[in-house]
This record gives C-alpha cells, sequence and structure tokens, in this order.
C-alpha cells in the first residue's frame, strides 16, 4: 500500500472556521487542502435520506460510482466529483445536516476514508474535517483541533451569511449547530473528537488570521515547513 506523503489535519465542529483555515493555510504552505465535509455533503446530496434504509452493500456499490480529485493549490484549490466541480448546492445549513445524518452510515465512511487516503498518496495536503487526525491520518505530521462554543460559531455563520446577502435567523442557526454537534460527536463510528497528539486551540476570542499565526509558528517551531513541497 502507498504510503502517505504529508499531511497537516484540521478537526473540529461545525462552523469553527476549519475550512478557511485549511485553505489559508495550504496557501502559506504552497500545498493544497482537502475539505472531507464536501465530500460528505456531495455524497448526501447525491445518496438522499433513502441511503438510511439501504442495505450496506447497496450503499457501497452507490459510494462506488462517485471519484474525487483535486486540482490546483493553495486558495485555488478546487474538488472534483466525477469530473465536476463541486459547487455552492452543497453549502446549505440543510446539506450539512443530512451529511451529519449519512455520516453514521459504515459503508459510507468507509469508502469516503479510502478516497481521503488515496488523495493523501500523491499530494502533500492540509485535511479537514472531524476525524481526520483520530482515524484517517494518525500519524499526521501536524494535529490541530479547533472549537469554540455553539453561539459563537452561529454568530459567525450568521455574519457570513449576511456579508452574502442572506439574511439567517441566530437562534435556529444556534440550534441547528447545536444539534450537529450531538451527531458529530456522539456517532459510534469516528465521533468528533479531539486526537490525543492534536494541538487544541480555542478560537472564541481570536480571529482567521491569529489562528492561522498560532499554527504557523507551532509548525515553525517544529522545524515543519521545510517538510513541505
Ligand atoms: O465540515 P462540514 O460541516 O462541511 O461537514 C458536514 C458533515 O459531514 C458533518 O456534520 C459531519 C460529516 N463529516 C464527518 O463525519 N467526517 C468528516 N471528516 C467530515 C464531515
Amino acid at each position: 500500500m502507498a504510503s502517505t506523503t504529508y499531511v497537516i489535519t484540521i478537526d473540529g465542529p461545525a462552523g469553527v472556521g476549519k475550512t478557511t483555515l485549511a485553505r489559508r493555510l495550504a496557501e502559506t504552505l504552497d500545498i493544497s487542502y482537502l475539505d472531507t465535509g464536501a465530500m460528505f455533503r456531495t455524497l448526501a446530496l447525491k445518496l438522499g435520506l433513502a441511503a438510511e434504509s439501504m442495505t450496506e452493500e447497496a450503499i457501497a456499490k452507490a459510494c462506488a460510482e462517485y471519484h474525487f480529485h483535486l486540482k490546483g493549490h493553495g486558495e485555488r484549490t478546487q474538488l472534483f466529483v466525477n469530473e465536476r466541480l463541486v459547487g455552492s448546492e452543497i453549502r446549505t445549513e440543510e446539506v450539512g445536516m443530512l451529511a451529519s445524518r449519512l455520516a453514521r452510515l459504515a459503508p459510507l465512511r468507509k469508502a469516503l476514508a479510502e478516497m481521503q487516503r488515496k488523495l493523501a498518496e500523491t499530494q502533500p495536503l492540509v485535511v479537514e474535517g472531524r476525524d481526520m487526525g483520530t482515524v484517517i491520518f494518525p500519524h499526521a505530521r501536524f494535529k490541530f483541533f479547533l472549537d469554540a462554543s455553539p453561539e459563537i460559531r452561529a454568530l459567525r455563520r450568521m455574519r457570513d451569511a449576511e456579508n452574502h446577502d442572506q439574511p439567517t435567523d441566530l437562534a435556529r442557526l444556534t440550534e441547528q449547530i447545536r444539534q450537529r454537534d450531538v451527531q458529530d460527536r456522539t456517532r459510534a463510528i469516528a465521533p468528533l473528537k479531539a486526537a490525543d497528539d492534536a494541538i487544541c486551540i480555542d478560537t472564541s476570542d481570536l480571529d482567521i488570521s491569529q489562528v492561522l499565526g498560532l499554527m504557523l509558528r507551532h509548525i515553525d517551531a517544529s522545524g515543519g515547513t521545510a517538510r513541505c513541497r
């Protein structure tokens, strides 16, 4: 089996800023990033809630129809499914919730785990998700775990949505984030938790640049930058 090249993992709950940080960190290190939540969201949209009543074999067969690949580096990294760019259709809170429900299905996780590891065999990556440091890449070069209260994460999501002219109800968003936290943290397989050797960062009082600065300082202090491309 081919081994992974160079992986930095970022795990954490919904809305904590993982994707933005993965993108910024990848840009700084001039490598690509992999948003594994986008993979779960894509398959959730393709399979739908019906997957919950499918047999394990049927889920595995359905997942095998989809192949992901990456193009580009840094902030310009793009994720493709079956040669089509994964677009903004996956970015609603409803799709996030559906992805979180289907993420409990073992054959779906197994199919995605194989694809995630395969992508890391051919290129150095910043990978972000829920189980990157614990299950998928236990030997990653660096592991980060980000957290913040549900209220703060919902507030950030709301400001983000408003910046895109999509007014959002804060109470509803906070409730959705709480529900997703429970689902992601308590599922039997690969629940969201920090790896024992992860650097944990509470981002509640920090902006993106400050969190990025902490990550880079840690990587630099460990002599990590030189190991990238
Ligand atoms: O990071 P996100 O919000 O786009 O992820 C959507 C859902 O996908 C998340 O609530 C749980 C699931 N997920 C997962 O179980 N494991 C991952 N590595 C990434 C996402």
